[in-house]
C-alpha cells in the first residue's frame, strides 16, 4: 500500500521548529517581521495571504499588511518596496503574485532587497541557488525537498522527473534535486513522449496546472509522486494535477491535495523569515 505523505503533519513539525527559533531570537532581543503586500483582492490570493499571516502569528513572527488597490501604479508599488527595503524592523518582504497586468512582475521582484527576499524569487537568490551559495530558497520546491527527506525518501542517484518549468516551481525544483544528487529531467509542453519520460521517474514532481492530468499511465510501479497542483472541481472539491485514486495503487508514496505540498510552502516561508536574520 502506498504511503500518503502527510504535508500537514510535516509542515507542523517545521513550524514548531521555527517557533522555537523565534523564541530563542526574541530572548536575544531580535524580533522578526514580515511585510505582506497584496495588490487587489483576488479571492485565491486573499486565502493564501491570510494563511501566511496566520502562520506568522502561530510561530511568533510579526506580520505587517499592505493591501493596495487593484489600480495602484507600478511606481507606487515600487516606492512601497523601496520604503520596506529601508526599514530596519522589516526582515522579509512578500509581494503576493500574480500582480495586475499593468504591473511588471519582474521589475517588482527585482526591487526587493535580496536580503529580504523570503520568497526566493529575486534573480540574486535564484543565481545563488544555481551555484550553491547561501540565499533564500523558493518555498514550494524547498518544501518538497523537506517532504522527501522527512519521509526518508532517498534522492541521491534517483531518476527525478519534473513536469513544468516555471520560475517558481519547476526550475528551482530541478536545481534543488540536483543539489541532492538526483538525476534530473525537466519536461514541459514541448516534451515528446511525456508518458514515456515520466515512466522513467523514481521521483515524479508534477506542476503542470491541469486537474487530474497525471494518471497511472505516467507512473512507474513504486515511484514517489509529488503533486504541486491545486484546483477546485465543479463540486467545489479540491484536487491536484494527479489523479490520486488512479495513481495510488501503483506508486510507493504520494502527496494528497489538499494536505500535501500546499502547507509546506507556508512552513518554508516561515523558515525563510527566520533565516533572514543570518543571511
Ligand atoms: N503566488 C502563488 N504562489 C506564490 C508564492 O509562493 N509567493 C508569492 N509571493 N506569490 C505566490
Amino acid at each position: 500500500m502506498a504511503k500518503i505523505i502527510d504535508g500537514k503533519a510535516i509542515s507542523k513539525e517545521i513550524k514548531e521548529e521555527v517557533k522555537e527559533q523565534v523564541v530563542a531570537l526574541r530572548e536575544k532581543g531580535t524580533e522578526i517581521s514580515l511585510a505582506v503586500v497584496q495588490v487587489g483582492c483576488d479571492p485565491a490570493s486573499s486565502v493564501y495571504v491570510n494563511n501566511k499571516k496566520k502562520a506568522c502569528e502561530y510561530v511568533g513572527i510579526r506580520s505587517l499588511s499592505y493591501e493596495l488597490e487593484e489600480t495602484v501604479s507600478e511606481m507606487e508599488l515600487l516606492n512601497l518596496i523601496r520604503e520596506l527595503n529601508q526599514k530596519t524592523d522589516v526582515n522579509g518582504i512578500l509581494v503576493q503574485l500574480p500582480l495586475p497586468k499593468h504591473i511588471d512582475e519582474d521589475k517588482v521582484i527585482k526591487a526587493i532587497d535580496p536580503k529580504k527576499d523570503v520568497d526566493g524569487f529575486h534573480p540574486q537568490s535564484v543565481g545563488a541557488l544555481c551555484i550553491g551559495q547561501p540565499g533564500f530558497l523558493s518555498c514550494t520546491p524547498a518544501g518538497i525537498i523537506q517532504l522527501l527527506k522527512r519521509s526518508d525518501i532517498e534522492i541521491a542517484g534517483k531518476e527525478c522527473v519534473i513536469i513544468g518549468r516555471s520560475n517558481i516551481v519547476g526550475k528551482p525544483m530541478a536545481i534543488l534535486l540536483l543539489r541532492e544528487n538526483g538525476t534530473v529531467t525537466v519536461t514541459h509542453s514541448r516534451t515528446k513522449n511525456l508518458q514515456e519520460v515520466c515512466k522513467r521517474a523514481d521521483i515524479l514532481v508534477v506542476a503542470i496546472g491541469r486537474p487530474k492530468m497525471i494518471t497511472r499511465a505516467y507512473v512507474k510501479e513504486g515511484a514517489v509522486v509529488i503533486d504541486v497542483g491545486i484546483h477546485r472541481n465543479e463540486n467545489g472539491k479540491l484536487c491536484g494535477d494527479v489523479d490520486f485514486d488512479d495513481v495510488l495503487p501503483v506508486c510507493s508514496a504520494i502527496t494528497p491535495v489538499p494536505g500535501g505540498v500546499g502547507p509546506m510552502t507556508i512552513a518554508m516561508l516561515m523558515h525563510n523569515c527566520v533565516d533572514s536574520v543570518n543571511l
